[in-house]
């Protein structure tokens, strides 16, 4: 999760000289120029490009290349608006409500965990076993279940989630990227409303940071993204419990269930998965080097 609001990407060249400095406040027209090298101290400078972007609707390649552009007045107003929702801890995707993720983009709001890059390990791991079925329990804005349909056009994609307000995102996100039907989205605490069917995958990111580690966790976390979409109880494993506890039903003899998790948790997942008649298959690390991804499968 990035937390941190400085880059270390270059500031814009001014194509002409214009008053004031970059070192403060400067008077003079609202170029593009002037807004970054004014917030840059308080902000990102992807978090700037992103905004100002969003506020004009012009792409970053533009506004990189066209220092010397003047914001319109309503452009202006919109970008003091975004900055000052960002400068109160506000993440960029729901300031646009929008998000990439495996070079798809997403809508995201408040009801919607927003996709970390790290989640795509379990996509490219899904479409590696080549499955027929897949279930996405938890899906949120549905990205999980969408990327992995939009490269097995053949494969039957279900996806839970126990928020209807998520759901309904992520339906709206299948729909614009894929076309209508293309997942099966079903509004269920995890297998609850799933019904009797057997899936090749299981794939599952759920929620699974430790209760009392939430008051920790950076503010555009914990202020912003959904509580449900965090919290794994008091050990951060309350939902492997129950993906792991009644997957056996669901999960075909030689099928997968490829799991998000953080790497602390691995120890009390590998119990949890020899308990239900499962061993771990294989784990792999974020690019932090973190384990982020384990494999599980039924004991023969
Ligand atoms: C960490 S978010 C992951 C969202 C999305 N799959 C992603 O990778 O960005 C976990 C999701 O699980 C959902 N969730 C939490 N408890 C659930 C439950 N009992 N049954 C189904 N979904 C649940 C939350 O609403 C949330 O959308």
């Amino acid at each position: 999760m990035n937390t941190g609001i400085r880059s270390k990407e270059a500031a814009p060249c001014r194509k002409k000289p214009g008053r004031g400095t970059v070192d403060g406040p400067v008077d003079g027209p609202a170029d593009v120029y002037r807004l970054v090298t004014e917030s840059v101290p308080k902000l990102s400078l992807t978090d700037v490009y992103c905004l100002l972007g969003h506020a004009t609707k012009r792409r970053r390649e533009f506004l990189l290349t066209h220092p010397e552009y003047v914001l319109k007045k309503e452009e202006l107003y919109l970008w003091e608006e975004y900055k000052k929702r960002r400068i109160q801890a506000e993440p960029c995707a729901y300031i646009t409500g929008k998000k990439e993720f495996y070079s798809l983009v997403f809508e995201v709001n408040g009801h919607t965990l927003i996709p970390r890059p790290e989640t795509e390990l379990l996509v490219d791991e899904v479409i590696g076993l080549s499955p027929s079925s897949v279930l996405d329990v938890g899906t949120g804005c549905g990205n999980i279940a969408v990327a992995v349909k939009s490269r097995l056009k053949e494969c039957e994609v279900f996806a839970t989630d126990k928020s209807r307000r998520a759901l309904e995102t992520a339906e709206k996100n299948a729909r614009r990227i894929l076309g209508a039907g293309a997942v099966t989205f079903i509004h269920s605490s995890f297998y609850q409303a799933v019904g009797e069917r057997l899936f090749d995958v299981i794939v599952s990111n759920p929620p699974y940071v430790k209760r009392r580690d939430i008051a920790s966790l950076a503010g555009e976390i914990k202020e912003y993204e959904p509580h449900d979409a965090l919290d794994g109880g008091e050990d951060g494993l309350d939902a492997y419990r129950s993906i792991l506890g009644d997957g056996g039903r669901f999960l075909a003899q030689s099928g997968r269930i490829v799991l998000e998790i953080d790497g602390r948790l691995l120890d009390g997942i590998g119990f949890l998965a020899r308990e239900n008649g499962y061993f771990i298959e294989k784990t792999k690390k974020d690019l932090a080097g973190k384990v982020r991804m384990a494999v599980v499968r039924k004991a023969l």
